[in-house]
């Protein structure tokens, strides 16, 4: 039987990563937005492109989250993106109170679903859809380092003039701008590129990655990124789908790793049926510790404003 995949939100994010999952076959594909006729329109000319790109996956838009129902898997991209000069933090009581209500919905037909969460601010949305859904913390996972990784990974291979499937990188922290790009951990063919690159390159490649989603905000004038984010939302997808065992960095409710607990950040997980089916602990230099635990500080700010509006 097909997999049944709910994506909420059928904005440039939402619908752009139901193309990806459809030409992907990962499922049949659920596109619900609150907005009459766009998620039914985007829907059917998804739909309408299976002939041509060779999919059969089942592609429809709706209003209605009983049409969501027994879903394996939700992707939660519903909420409003940024303007120019806006950071993800301003958004936040705007995007909880969205998050809230998406989530009550989906889990009362979706109980069983894992949740993949893509709204900003990130980190914070993903606790408001882990208190709201009750889930175990294997099925509530943020999308934010594969993306901001994707984003160091295409600076890395412009600078050194190397393939991108060369590169591997991981950034760790909250996907804000206390984002912890590693160097040390990122290579190319597997040599690092702290090997390959000065310090006065490699800084440079972080700080576009860090101010990478503020890059692109800037450029379109109005809205955020979507090609990579839904590129990125459907590379877990799929790792959880197939069962990849894939390690990615994720955000994740810590409790106890990496020194931190009762916070979503980003940290490398293995992805695969369970959802987030483990924490994987590497070893950080003292200033690598410190900036993990500043950025672990920039989503607790975050999280306490949440708690005295009452969302968590
Ligand atoms: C970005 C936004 C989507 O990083 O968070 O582009």
């Amino acid at each position: 039987m097909q997999k049944k995949i709910t994506v909420v939100g059928a904005g440039n994010v939402g619908a752009t990563v139901a193309q990806r999952l459809a030409e992907k076959e990962l499922g049949d594909i659920v596109l619900i937005d609150i907005l009459q006729g766009v998620p039914e329109g985007k829907g059917l000319d998804l739909l309408e492109s299976g002939p041509v790109c060779g999919y059969d996956s089942l592609v429809t838009g709706t209003q209605r989250y009983e049409d969501t129902a027994g879903s394996d898997l939700v992707v939660i991209t519903a909420g409003l993106p940024r303007k120019p000069g806006m950071t993800r933090d301003d958004l936040l009581l705007k995007n909880a109170a969205i998050l809230k209500d998406v989530t009550v919905k989906v889990v009362k037909n979706s109980p069983e679903c894992i949740l993949i969460v893509v709204s900003n601010p990130l980190d914070a949305m993903c606790a408001v859809a882990m208190k709201e859904s009750g889930f175990p913390r294997h099925r509530v996972i943020g999308m934010a380092g594969v993306l901001d990784s994707a984003r160091f990974r295409t600076f890395i291979a412009q600078e050194l003039k190397v393939s991108v499937e060369n590169t591997h990188a991981f950034v760790l922290g909250g996907h804000g701008d206390t984002m912890v790009p590693l160097p040390r951990y990122s290579t190319v063919a597997g040599i690092p590129i702290t090997e390959l690159m000065s310090q006065e390159q490699i800084d440079r490649l972080v700080k576009r990655t860090r101010d990478g989603g503020g890059e692109i905000v800037q450029l379109l004038g109005s809205g955020s990124a979507f090609y990579a984010p839904s590129a990125a939302a459907a590379e877990m997808v799929e790792a959880i789908l197939k069962d990849k065992k894939k390690v990615l960095p994720c955000a994740v409710r810590l409790e106890g790793e990496y020194g931190i607990s009762g916070l979503f950040v980003g940290v490398p997980v293995k992805l695969g049926a369970r959802g987030m089916e483990e924490i994987i602990q590497i070893n950080l230099t003292t200033d690598e510790k410190s900036a993990l635990q500043r950025s672990a500080k920039a989503v607790q700010d975050l999280v306490d404003v949440l708690k005295k509006n009452a969302y968590l």
